[in-house]
């Protein structure tokens, strides 16, 4: 089968899972041959050696696996993370959570912080790189994403900045650091996702509880606590007024909520 010929069939395959199964097509193929976009469209003719090699690429993308899963990789910030099934994909959005933390940091000069949750270390690794002397902790509870992270952290040369450490949130963590990071779960058990979604990334990265929220509000009660200064944490789009009550049962008057490029709430700054 010819390229051009492989594509066509792709394209028909993918058209109920995908919103752009043309582009996906091209995408998985660029990655099955090792070539650039372009290559596809100048060697239309060229016939493909292992045609069954796509064909099963293509079947798993059909069957709603996620793109990065299959090509082991996402885009997050300025840089590609390895990924597999026991990570979540890092989202866009919280990149902007990146943003926000990042002008703390660096206007209150912060040298040491915590993430729980730290997933594929998109946070953290992205945070290590803007500040190189900056020092992070960062937790998870999941084996599999601390051995993702593990990896990602490797290959950016970030051991002496980024200590893992398998807990549940910040339990196992002795100091108390200026600021906290957390892009937690917090979606509602019964929320009813997408296939790509709740068929293929860890349900612990996903599920917060029966509301959603419960983790984000141990989360701020644990800050609150130890005496950290800072929390800034990622959050549902439907939560805002369950955190604002919950700030308030604490006391805690200084907090700021943010939105994201759709407009939506999505995460929050506290300083208590
Ligand atoms: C939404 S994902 C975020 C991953 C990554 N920080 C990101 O933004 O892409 C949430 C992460 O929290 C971890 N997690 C879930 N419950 C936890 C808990 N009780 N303590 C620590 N980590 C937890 C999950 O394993 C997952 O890696």
């Amino acid at each position: 089968m010819t390229i051009s010929q492989a594509l066509n069939m792709a394209v028909t395959h993918l058209a109920n899972s995908c919103e752009k199964p043309r582009l996906e097509a091209e995408l998985l193929l660029s990655y099955h041959l090792g070539k650039e976009r372009l290559y596809l469209h100048i060697h239309e003719d060229e016939y493909i050696d292992d045609i069954e090699g796509y064909k099963a690429l293509v079947a798993r993308r059909t069957a709603h696996e996620p793109y990065e899963y299959i090509i082991k990789k996402a885009s997050f910030y300025d840089i590609d993370l390895a990924v597999s099934s026991g990570v979540l994909i890092p989202r866009p959005e919280t990149e902007l959570l990146v943003d926000r933390v990042a002008s703390i940091i660096s206007r209150e000069k912060i040298e040491e912080i915590v993430e729980i949750g730290v997933g594929s270390g998109a946070i953290s690794i992205v945070l290590a790189r803007k500040f190189p002397k900056l020092k992070i902790t960062a937790t998870d509870i999941s084996t599999d994403a601390l051995a993702i992270a593990s990896k990602n952290i490797k290959e950016f040369g970030l051991q002496s900045q980024i200590t893992l450490v398998q807990s549940n949130l910040m339990d196992s963590i002795k100091t108390t650091p200026r600021l906290v990071v957390s892009n937690p779960p917090y979606i509602a058990n019964d929320f009813e996702l997408e296939k790509n979604v709740h068929g293929y990334e860890p349900h612990t990265a996903l599920f917060g509880g029966e509301l959603g929220d419960e983790l984000l509000h141990k989360i701020i009660y644990d800050t609150q606590n130890r005496g950290v200064e800072w929390l800034a944490c990622e959050m549902g789009y439907d939560q805002k007024a369950s955190i604002q009550s919950h700030l308030q049962r604490l006391f805690i008057n200084f907090s700021e909520f943010y939105q994201d490029f759709s407009g939506f709430d999505r995460g929050f700054i506290v300083k208590f």
